[in-house]
């Protein structure tokens, strides 16, 4: 099988995650000004269940037509989540790709059977079409059921309404020209108002562990369920600086007690 363009595939979900993220275009809009023609991003992250047509492992296969392979594996124990990342193999800018998948059987009869209809209807879709990225596998849920999701799990309630999209794209704060580190980048955010995710700190991770990261918290959208608009947390901007580790490579792994508290960016306010 050929290799699909990687390219298509990152213009079309940051198209489709600047449409709900204000934000990122209005920073992405302020690293350039200050010089950064071409910001490179470290990677992207999707949600999905471990169930069906687009569980991670399919995830996987479909990200492989894209000449990405896995290259690392993760566990978070009290979101119940497990999660692999994905690196191009021969592009070495393409961003990495962070995928990670709820454990159903871990929840509530109540959430596995509303998510399992949720999955029916992605198997139903999945088959007739394929698997494609940005899309939303089923139609709109309802606010009630998203509350009642949010009431056990943030993330399946942001799954169950946004679906396979980019749930943040994270820039590469090694290669800005315009900044010269990743306390550099939340200092200057602050300056212009940007709100930053503070759980665990406004930096997750140190130079011990070779990665740092930061990230704004969601913006709120007016997102269309079934039954009408209501604002809610969508998806967030993140920001990765990389250290060497003792062979002198840069770090190109994820922290998993990082990346544990960067998932609560799309808390509710
Ligand atoms: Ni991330």
């Amino acid at each position: 099988m050929s290799t699909q363009n990687h390219n298509a595939l990152f213009d079309a979900l940051w198209n489709d995650y600047l449409a709900i993220t204000p934000d990122a275009k209005a920073i992405h809009e302020e690293f350039k000004a200050l010089g950064d023609d071409t910001i490179i991003n470290d990677h992207i992250a999707l949600r999905t269940f471990n169930e069906g047509a687009m569980n991670l492992e399919n995830i996987g296969k479909h990200l492989e037509q894209f000449g990405y392979e896995a290259a690392g594996e993760y566990h978070f124990e009290e979101k119940k989540l497990y999660a692999k990342h994905f690196q191009h193999k021969t592009d070495e800018d393409a961003p990495k790709i962070f995928v990670s998948e709820l454990l159903l059987e871990e929840f509530s009869a109540e959430l596995q059977m509303f998510c399992r209809g949720l999955i029916a209807e992605a198997n139903w879709n999945i088959r007739q079409n394929g698997l494609s990225l940005p899309s939303r596998p089923w139609g709109k849920v309802t606010r009630e059921a998203y509350e009642r999701l949010l009431e056990e799990s943030e993330y399946a309630a942001w799954l169950a309404a946004f679906g396979l999209r980019a749930n943040h794209f994270t820039v590469s704060v090694n290669k800005l020209k315009g900044m010269k580190n990743i306390e550099a980048v939340n200092e200057f955010l602050k300056v212009k108002g940007f709100e930053l995710n503070t759980s665990g700190g406004e930096i997750k991770g140190n130079e011990e562990v070779c990665l740092k990261q930061s990230s704004t918290m969601a913006n709120i959208v007016d997102w269309e369920f079934n039954g009408g608009k209501h604002p809610i947390r969508t998806c967030f901007y993140e920001f990765a600086e990389r250290f060497p580790m003792e062979n002198g490579e840069l770090y190109q792994g994820f922290v998993a007690a990082s990346a544990d508290k960067i998932f609560e960016s799309t808390n509710a306010a």
